[in-house]
């Protein structure tokens, strides 16, 4: 059985990560979506939160399990015999970080990443962009799956 792990912040879970999720779903029997933290970013949602996110987001791929893990994401993929990490790429910038990550991961246990192309049309969705509209008291539908938008509207408190 091929299994693989899509890591990420996930601050929330959007439409361009639900795209990345559903091709690996199809590449791989098992998807492991892991909200894990980075710890570059500060946090909006808190990691219960962010999972019930991407659960309901998820919810109509069978083969995907949302999991929040801590540790190093090495790791975690051994611990759930995982042969690759899947990760989205939405051009060269995250191209960079990605590449460098996918070293790093190689060189701590020889594990592999599959870097995804984002599909131009939803290329725009970050979540950063999620949370700047929010801040800003704008529409979030088409950014987010429609079953998230109010458990994200109603989570998003100011920390
Ligand atoms: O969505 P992001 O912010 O690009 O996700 C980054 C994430 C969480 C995948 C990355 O920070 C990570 O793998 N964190 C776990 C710790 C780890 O394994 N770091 C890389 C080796 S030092």
């Amino acid at each position: 059985m091929k299994t693989c792990v899509i890591p990420g912040s996930f601050d929330p879970f959007t439409l361009g990560h639900l795209d990345v999720v559903e091709r690996a779903s199809k590449l791989f029997d098992k998807v492991y979506v892991a909200i894990m933290v980075n710890s570059d970013k500060n946090g909006t949602f808190s990691l219960a939160v962010r999972k019930k996110i991407a659960e309901v987001s998820c919810s109509e791929l069978d083969n995907v399990t949302v999991i929040t893990a801590d540790g190093l994401l090495v790791d975690l993929c051994g611990a759930l015999g995982a042969s690759a990490i899947v990760k989205g790429i939405r051009g060269v910038s995250d191209f960079g970080y990605e590449e460098g990550m996918a070293n790093i991961n190689r060189r701590l246990s020889g594990i592999e990443t599959v870097l995804l192309a984002a599909r131009p049309e939803l290329s725009f969705i970050s979540s950063t962009f999620v949370r700047e509209l929010l801040k800003y008291g704008r529409p979030i539908e088409g950014a987010v799956h429609v079953n998230a938008v109010q458990i994200i509207k109603s989570e998003c408190l100011p920390r």
